[in-house]
C-alpha cells in the first residue's frame, strides 16, 4: 500500500492521468510524515465547524440557491445585504475556546461560490462587495488570538461560476474553471500564515484527473509543509469525513462533522436541536474509536451565533472543562458494552461516561482487567468499588448523577482495559437443573 485505502495501481493511474506534475511533487506523503502532520489533530478531537455565506441572508439552509432554483442575477444581489458586525469571528473562536474545542474550520466559499477572501479571481468576494473586508483573515486572526488551529472549508463545486457545471463537457471550460480553483486554493494557502486543515467539499462534477487534484494538493502542501488535507478532492489524503454520521474509517483517520440542528448554514426556522448530551455523547463515541468531532454553527448574517447553538456549546464546554481528560489524547478504546455509559480509554485508565445514570450503583460488566482505583473524574471524590470475576460495581454513588449531562468514572486499571462479553454468556456459572 502506498496510502491507506489507496492502491498502488489507483496512484500510478493519477500520477500518469496528470503529466504536469513533476514525479517528485506526485510522491503521496509518507506515513511517518502524515502522523507528524496529525499529532495535533489527533490530540485535538473537538472541533468548530463554521457554515456562513450570503445563504445565511437568507435563513433557508445553506442548499437554498439550488433547492428552491434562485437564478444567479437573483441570488448575487444577496451579496448586497451582506454586512457582517465588526469581528464576529472573535464570538466564534470564544465560544469554541469555552466549548473545549481546539480548532476550527469555516467556510471560505461554499457551493454558492461567495468568497470570504480577498482574491484575484472574481469580484463575489466580501472584500470587493457591501461587506467590504477580508472575512477570511478576520477569522485567521481570531482564532489564532484563542490560541485555535486554523481550518479552511473550500468548496469545489460552484453554482455561480460560468464554467462551474460546463467544465464537464468543454475542456476550455474544465481549463478555465480548474485554473479559477488552482489560483483560489493558492491564495488560500498563501496570504494568511499557517493554516492547519484544508477542508475541500463536494468535487462535483470532476474527475480528481479533471480537477488536477493530486497537482493541487501538491501545491497545497509546497506551500503548507504541516498542513492536513480532508478526501473531498477525490483523492483521499490525510482524513476520511463520515458526514452526520460516526463511523470509524478501518486504518484511515476520521472525523465526523455533524450540525447541531439539521442545517449547516443558517436557517432560522430549523429547531431541531439536539441537547447538549447529544452532543458529548457523540463526541465521546468518536473519541472512543480514535475520530475527531466537527461540530458546526451556521451563524445569522451579521455573523452572531444562534442563541440555541451558544446555549449547547457552553453546557458542552461546562463538561469538557471538568472531564476533558476522558477525551483529548485518548487511545482507542475496546471496552464498549453498556446500556447506559459509553467508554474511553487513555493508556490503562478507562473513562465510564454514564449518560442514563441509574442510582447507587453502576456495573460494567466482563471487564477483563484488574480495577486498582476509581474516582468522578469532574471532581476527584474517590469512588468505591467491588471486583467479581464477571463484574465490577461502582458503590455508594450518589442517587442522582452527580455532573451534567454526563458523569465520568475514571477506572485505573492494571493493564489496558479490556471487555469481553462472549465469556460473560459463556462462562458465568448457571443454575443446576
Ligand atoms: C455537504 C453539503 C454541504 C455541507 C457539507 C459539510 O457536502 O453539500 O452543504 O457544507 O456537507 O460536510
Amino acid at each position: 500500500m502506498i496510502h491507506p485505502g489507496f492502491s498502488r495501481r489507483q496512484y500510478l493511474k493519477l500520477v500518469s492521468a496528470a503529466p504536469a506534475a513533476s514525479a517528485l511533487a506526485m510522491q503521496p506523503t509518507s506515513e511517518a510524515d502524515r502522523e507528524r502532520r496529525m499529532k495535533w489533530w489527533h490530540e485535538a478531537r473537538f472541533g468548530m465547524f463554521i457554515h456562513w455565506g450570503l445563504y445565511s441572508v437568507l435563513g433557508r439552509h445553506e442548499w437554498a440557491m439550488e433547492q428552491e432554483g434562485i437564478p444567479v442575477a437573483e441570488y448575487e444581489k444577496l451579496a448586497t445585504q451582506f454586512k457582517p458586525k465588526p469581528t464576529p469571528a472573535k464570538e466564534w473562536a470564544a465560544l469554541a475556546k469555552k466549548a473545549g474545542m481546539k480548532y476550527m474550520v469555516m467556510t471560505t466559499k461554499h457551493h454558492e461560490g461567495f468568497c470570504h477572501f480577498n482574491t484575484s479571481t472574481t469580484k463575489y468576494c466580501a472584500p470587493k462587495t457591501a461587506a467590504g473586508r477580508d472575512l477570511v483573515k478576520e477569522y485567521v486572526d481570531a482564532v489564532r488570538a484563542e490560541g485555535l488551529r486554523v481550518g479552511f472549508y473550500f468548496s469545489l463545486m460552484d453554482w455561480h461560476h460560468p464554467d462551474g457545471a460546463r467544465c464537464v463537457k468543454d475542456e476550455q471550460a474544465r481549463r478555465r474553471f480548474v485554473d479559477y480553483v488552482h489560483t483560489q486554493a493558492r491564495e488560500l494557502m498563501t496570504n494568511y500564515g499557517k493554516i492547519d486543515v484544508l477542508w475541500y467539499d463536494v468535487p462535483w462534477p470532476l474527475t480528481a484527473e479533471g480537477w488536477e487534484s493530486e497537482k493541487m494538493n501538491a501545491m497545497v502542501r509546497k506551500l503548507q509543509p504541516d498542513i492536513i488535507m480532508n478526501n473531498r478532492s477525490k483523492v483521499p489524503e490525510d482524513f476520511d469525513t463520515p458526514e452526520q454520521r460516526i463511523e470509524a474509517s478501518k486504518g484511515r483517520n476520521w472525523e465526523a462533522c455533524m450540525t447541531m440542528n439539521d442545517s449547516w448554514g443558517y436557517h432560522k426556522a430549523d429547531d431541531n436541536w439536539k441537547s447538549p448530551k447529544a452532543c458529548v455523547r457523540n463526541l465521546l463515541t468518536c473519541a472512543r474509536q480514535g475520530g475527531n468531532y466537527l461540530l458546526n454553527i451556521g451563524p445569522t448574517a451579521d455573523g452572531s451565533i444562534p442563541p440555541e447553538s451558544v446555549k449547547i456549546l457552553t453546557a458542552v464546554g461546562a463538561w469538557t472543562a471538568k472531564n476533558g481528560a476522558a477525551v483529548y489524547g485518548t487511545d482507542p478504546c475496546s471496552v464498549s458494552r453498556s446500556n447506559y455509559m459509553s467508554f474511553t480509554r487513555k493508556g490503562n485508565t478507562l473513562f465510564a461516561n454514564v449518560h442514563f445514570w441509574p442510582g447507587s450503583e453502576v456495573a460494567i460488566g466482563g471487564l477483563r482487567s484488574k480495577v486498582l482505583s476509581a474516582k468522578l473524574l469532574a471532581t476527584g471524590a474517590p469512588v468505591k468499588f467491588e471486583q467479581e470475576e464477571f463484574r465490577v460495581k461502582f458503590t455508594g454513588l450518589p442517587v442522582n448523577a452527580p455532573d451534567s449531562p454526563i458523569t465520568t468514572i475514571a477506572v485505573e486499571c492494571d493493564g489496558e482495559p479490556k471487555q469481553d462479553m462472549n465469556r460473560v454468556r459463556e462462562e458465568r456459572p448457571r443454575l443446576q437443573a
